[in-house]
């Protein structure tokens, strides 16, 4: 912590600053939750103050009880001004703009996790389109228009007539793998693997705490000609305890059905509540959280794409449910909520 003093000094000084122009009475019991809430930036650094030893506790202390006086100073002044109403009539428009340094938004720092990660382990990344047909969607996926399947991703059509193919926003990332086993079909051959993720926007009727209309998958794959379900596992739990950066993570594979793999599994890892939050990792009291599906690809898959002698697997996961896991964060909508304290709290 005494490392991150200096962050922690820099932050709450950044935020103290900023709610000088803030005119908005909401905005102000956020900013004051953020700081000296009940997971505030300070009161989480006074309660780490119990790790550090004696001599440095004390100047530590000293120096964040400083750092919430003037928080708190600055606060009440506001706050007083605010009830006199004299604020908006004071705003000096002369006064230089603050030196404020941005953050990326914690999506796009996940995404850069799974990127390195990625592509340390071997694969290219590649895209698909956002709006599909649904050939590439469910038919080339073995979901005809009458599989029962099709109820659980619930689509989003976006037009079509007698004429024209039917044309829908993407279920899953899973129409990328179509895409590209047909566009590298002749790039691999007895020695070669095809190895390929794919992150991207998903859209399904869903809309509560957990769910939302628009969500991002991740999906990888690969070709081989002797690629197993014993290797599948390997990359998954290398990519899982790289992801979440802990030293042992407890994964669990259960068997699972998907109408585009065969056999399909679903992984769990475990996870716990500490302090009103969830953490990944090995507890005595955890439980089993489903995290992904995964599978060796139906041979027909690979017949209909012109794949002879080659075995393959997919795996494939929501990012927001690793993001939620990973920041501890409880309501997966915060994440579209541009709340400019949200994304200073999340941020890097
Ligand atoms: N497409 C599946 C889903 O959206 C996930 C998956 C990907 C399963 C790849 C198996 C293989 O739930």
């Amino acid at each position: 912590m005494i490392k991150n003093f200096k962050q922690i000094e820099q932050t709450v000084c950044d935020i103290t600053n900023k709610i000088s122009i803030e005119s908005n009475k909401n905005d102000l019991q956020i900013i004051k939750q953020q700081v000296i809430g009940r997971n505030g930036i300070l009161t989480k650094a006074f309660t780490e103050l119990r790790n550090l030893s004696k001599e440095t506790k004390i100047d530590v202390a000293k120096k964040l009880n400083n750092l919430r006086d003037h928080f708190l100073k600055k606060y009440e002044e506001i706050i007083t001004k605010y009830k006199n109403n004299t604020l908006k009539t004071k705003i000096d428009t002369t006064i230089p703009s603050l030196s404020f340094h941005g953050v990326l938004h914690p999506f796009s720092n996940i995404i850069a996790d799974i990127k390195r990660i990625m592509f340390a382990m071997g694969f290219n990344y590649e895209e698909g389109p956002s709006i599909e047909n649904e050939y590439y969607n469910f038919e080339a996926l073995n979901i005809s228009s009458n599989h029962s399947s099709r109820d659980s991703h619930d689509t989003f059509y976006l037009y079509h007539t007698e004429q024209k193919a039917k044309k829908l926003l993407r279920t899953h990332t899973t129409s990328v793998q179509i895409r590209a086993l047909e566009s590298e079909k002749n790039k691999i051959n007895g020695n070669t693997s095809l190895r390929i993720f794919s992150i991207g926007d998903v859209y399904r009727r869903d809309d509560d705490a957990t769910h939302a209309p628009m969500f991002h998958q991740f999906e990888g794959l690969l070709i081989s000609q002797d690629t197993s379900i014993a290797e599948l596992k390997g990359y998954i739990t290398r990519f899982l305890v790289s992801f979440f950066e802990v030293n042992y993570l407890p994964i669990r594979f259960r068997p699972h059905y998907f109408p585009f793999t065969e056999p399909s599994i679903e992984v769990d890892i475990m996870c716990y509540k500490e302090n009103d939050k969830l953490k990944v990792g090995k507890c005595s009291n955890g439980n089993w959280m489903e995290i992904l599906g995964a599978g060796m690809i139906s041979r027909n898959i690979l017949d209909r794409a012109g794949y002879d002698n080659v075995n393959g697997f997919a795996f494939g996961m929501g990012i927001e449910r690793l993001a939620m896991l990973k920041l501890g964060i409880q309501n997966l909508h915060d994440f579209v909520g541009s709340s400019y304290p949200w994304i200073m709290q999340y941020g890097v």
